[in-house]
């Protein structure tokens, strides 16, 4: 991979400073930059044919529509599903959700939902609401004392009355990867539909939706290099016909009546009413063309890379406190010792390095780890090791922090 020349494609890595400093950015597990051929497609779209999709029936409308299929079937290409199992959201969050409540009319009062410890806001919250509702039981999969999931604790944690089961495909604090192909044959065998949080996997590895068989994975375009606002819910075919929409009004609907009586639209279109975050789609399909380009094997073994050349050299440092050194993902979370972790934020932003801290969304996960707050670097394929090397000497500063702080300013 020519990293220098992939480099040249994100203008904000080309002289961006901060603080002074050169940028480096190290925050791609909270969103990727974008490189410039998804900023040119969507500045094409509102120059060029700016237009509604499924409503007008005009050239330029058309071509939007056409476009808006075409993404469509590129992001199924992507994840090895069809076109009709592809439901655009606004991102990971509004995918969960919409599971979650699509699903409510199916769960019954002592019904079990198995979540864990490890998952984001997004993958717990909708679901505390939905057994608020009905009754239902909510259960965790113990993670081990490092705080992975394994089929072993999975197969303990199953029951009779399971009914959904939704994990992360990917931590995005400790950045494990989860055996979803695994966990889905033991969910198969109970009546239980598996769930995926695809948000931290889908943009950093090579994604198989058949050969992983969940039922569900819910993923935001902005994590892999496409704009915010923009997102995929995936679900087999036969389980969204069968699922509620969230949201309802124009474009999901087939006809209603004045008593209220209304026909819904096949999947996908019964779940996107309104008018769609169009622009997101246009930048999805220029973002999509880009990582096939480059190819997700390739992105994976290089963020693998930079994740283990990180830990080697931090594990120098013997003022770091590392959380996830044993992760394959691109995510390293740690503490600089005796300095709480935004602290820790605010320094590394004095050195131009833009880092995530404190609980990322992922609250019971800090309890987990006993710990108040993490400071987590997220590496993407356009990071180098030249980067990693200004980071880790800022972190071998910064147990003195104030001092480096102030003096290195
Ligand atoms: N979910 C994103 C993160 O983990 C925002 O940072």
């Amino acid at each position: 991979m020519d990293v220098d020349k992939i480099r040249q494609d994100f203008p904000m890595l080309r002289g961006i400073k901060m603080q002074g400093k050169p940028l480096i950015y190290f925050d791609n597990a909270a969103t990727s930059l974008k490189p410039q051929c998804v900023l040119d497609a969507i500045l094409d779209y509102y120059r060029n044919f700016n237009a509604n999709s499924h409503r007008g029936d005009y050239d330029i409308a058309h071509h939007v529509d056409v476009l808006f299929e075409e993404t469509r079937e590129k992001i199924a290409g992507f994840i090895n599903a069809n076109a009709n199992e592809i439901v655009f959201t606004a991102n990971t969050s509004m995918g969960l959700n919409m599971v979650a409540y699509g699903l409510m009319p199916k769960i019954k009062e002592g019904d079990e939902i198995l979540l864990s410890e490890a998952e984001h806001a997004s993958n717990l919250l909708p679901w505390f609401k939905v057994a608020e509702e009905k009754k239902a039981i909510i259960r965790y999969i113990p993670l081990t004392k490092e705080g992975r999931l394994t089929v072993e604790n999975l197969k303990k944690s199953l029951s009779p009355r399971t009914k959904i089961v939704s994990l992360a495909h990917v931590s995005n604090v400790l950045g494990y990867i989860l055996d979803v192909k695994s966990f889905a044959k033991e969910i198969h065998k109970t009546q239980a539909l598996f769930v995926v949080d695809g948000a931290q996997s889908v943009p950093h590895m090579k994604i198989d939706v058949q050969d992983l068989d969940c039922d569900f994975l819910c993923f935001s375009g902005h994590k892999m290099l496409a704009p915010t606002g923009i997102g995929v819910l995936y679900g087999k075919y036969d389980l969204l016909c069968d699922m509620e929409p969230l949201m309802s009004g124009g474009g999901m609907n087939t006809h209603f009546n004045m008593c209220g009586k209304v026909g819904l639209q096949n999947p996908p279109l019964r779940f996107e009413a309104g008018t769609p975050n169009i622009e997101g789609v246009v930048g999805f399909y220029a973002a999509i063309d880009y990582l096939n380009a480059i190819g997700m094997e390739n992105i994976d073994k290089r963020e693998r890379a930079l994740k283990k050349y990180a830990i080697q050299e931090l594990q120098q440092c013997e003022n770091v406190i590392l959380y996830n050194k044993e992760s394959e993902s691109g995510i390293v979370t740690f503490n600089i010792k005796g300095v709480f972790s935004q602290d820790a934020g605010s320094y590394f932003n004095s050195k131009g390095i833009c880092v995530r801290t404190g609980l990322h969304c992922a609250k019971i996960l800090t309890d987990f780890l006993k710990t108040d707050g993490t400071v987590r670097a997220s590496f993407a394929f356009y990071n180098t090791e030249a980067e990693i090397d200004t980071f880790v000497e800022a972190c071998r500063n910064g147990g003195n922090f104030l001092d480096a702080f102030f003096d290195d300013k």
